[in-house]
């Protein structure tokens, strides 16, 4: 098993490039079922989550090919049968976008549960609630949602709370559904902008994306094109708090800064110094760091796709401070690994009160999921001694290169094959 061990406490300093989002990415990659003609996207994060979705399209029966290995060329025209395979789907949240680009093309979808991080219960009402006002049906067959039409027609969705995922599907599932649909509270994150204009781009009639109403008015056509993916504002966040948490100096370049606004004003509370140009953020550190208090929220709140790695870095800052984070039911299980570095945490439910403890120490510890093992990775950068990651398959579902990038910035990382226990007891 592949882990990373990090010697820490050398101050970052350099340029990073930050890649295409994986959180967009997904959602392309499946839109491109949706589209009639071949079609290209750029600026794909090299990444296994992009890997397993490009799988998935293979298998079933799709044209995927490399172009570059940012690049990447889409003819879906060959599936025939909308059904996702079982192992690949049930390692991924993301492939039960298959759901809503499958039933928006073939008026049918047979996708087994999603996976993905385990960050608690995540069921997927919202989406079938979604598909149902458009006139399909579902039910689960051998643990695979079937969801089937004989016609989508467009109507209004309201959606309980705010939820990715579901406006992603309703999208997938309205932009060639005959008529007008209008999502009501919608989520308003910049990859939901990304996934309109992508679609937009072939030919879709997409407007509202990133406000809380999206109304789609059905087409039948969507012609071929070339598209980029946006910069990931999620790795770009985790470079800005690994510079402030090694107190180094680092130029986080190709980001739009203003889906970063929310991270960036946080950083400059706890008294961190970000400078804003027109496609990158400077981060440095010149003084001590402060205590905050932290409530996770749909965007443009503050990210839950930045707490574990925010979180750590307010370990290192001076006096108590509180974090919230009740978009999922546990995303506080990287808080026993943190406590082994020395790190002074209390969790109750979904509230976690840091007292800031000035440095951490290494250990050995394990990424308990991708942002999770984000924050390892910072805090093995942070700390003083060697930290030894495990579990780094988690961290490369969302990173791509985390260790080369961090290399050019002078960290110590390196990625070593160690065997683990069971092959130990094997080989022994
Ligand atoms: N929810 C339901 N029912 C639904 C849909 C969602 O109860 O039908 C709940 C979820 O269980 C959760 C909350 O609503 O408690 C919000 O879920 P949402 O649908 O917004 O999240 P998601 O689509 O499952 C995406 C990202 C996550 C990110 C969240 C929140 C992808 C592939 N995943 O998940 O990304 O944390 O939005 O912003 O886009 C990550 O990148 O590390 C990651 C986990």
């Amino acid at each position: 098993m592949e882990k990373f061990v990090i010697h820490g406490g050398k101050p970052l300093h350099g340029t990073v490039q930050i890649s295409g989002a994986k959180n967009a990415a997904v959602a392309l990659v499946a839109a491109t079922i949706l589209c009639d003609e071949p079609c290209v996207l750029e600026n794909v994060p090299e990444i296994s989550d992009i890997t397993k979705c490009m799988k998935i399209l293979r298998e079933m029966g799709a044209e995927v090919r490399l172009l570059d290995k940012n690049t990447i060329y889409f003819d879906t025209k060959g599936i025939e049968k909308p059904e996702v395979p079982y192992e690949l789907a049930r390692t991924m949240r993301a492939s039960c976008y298959f759901l809503g680009t499958l039933l928006g093309r073939f008026h049918e979808a047979f996708v087994p549960m999603p996976g993905g991080c385990d960050l608690g219960d995540r069921p997927i009402d919202q989406h079938l609630k979604a598909f149902k006002a458009l006139g399909a049906s579902d039910e689960i067959v051998n643990g695979a949602n079937h969801v089937t039409a004989d016609e989508l027609v467009g109507n209004q969705i309201y959606f309980d709370f705010v939820t990715v995922g579901a406006t992603m599907n309703a999208i997938f599932a309205a932009v060639k559904a005959k008529g007008l649909t209008i999502i009501e509270n919608a989520a308003k994150e910049p990859h939901i902008v990304d996934l309109a204009n992508f679609l937009n781009s072939m030919g879709a009639d997409i407007r509202g994306a990133g406000t809380d109403v999206i109304k789609i008015r059905g087409v039948d056509y969507l012609k071929g094109v070339t598209y980029a993916t946006i910069p990931d504002q999620i790795e770009a966040g985790t470079y800005m708090v690994a510079a402030a948490a090694t107190k180094g100096d680092v130029v986080i370049a190709n980001v739009i800064p203003k889906h970063l606004e929310s991270i960036t004003a946080k950083l400059r509370k706890v008294g961190v110094n970000v400078e804003e140009s027109d496609e990158s953020v400077h981060v440095w550190v010149d003084g001590p760091l402060m205590k905050t208090s932290i409530k996770t929220m749909p965007h443009p709140g503050f990210p839950t796709d930045m707490q574990p790695q925010f979180s750590t870095l307010l370990t290192l800052a001076e006096g108590t401070s509180i974090v919230t984070d009740d978009i999922f039911d546990n995303r506080f299980r990287y808080v026993a690994e943190l406590r082994r570095m020395g790190a002074d945490i209390s969790v109750d439910g979904k509230v976690a009160v840091i007292q800031g403890v000035g440095k951490l120490k290494g250990a050995p510890v394990v990424a308990t999921d991708l942002r999770a093992g984000a924050a390892m990775v910072i805090a093995g950068l942070a700390a003083e001694g060697t930290t030894e990651i495990d579990n780094i398959f988690y961290i490369e579902r969302g990173y791509e290169k985390i260790d080369e990038k961090l290399r050019g910035l002078g960290a110590d990382i390196q990625r070593v094959y160690k065997p683990d226990a069971n092959e130990m007891e094997l080989s022994g």
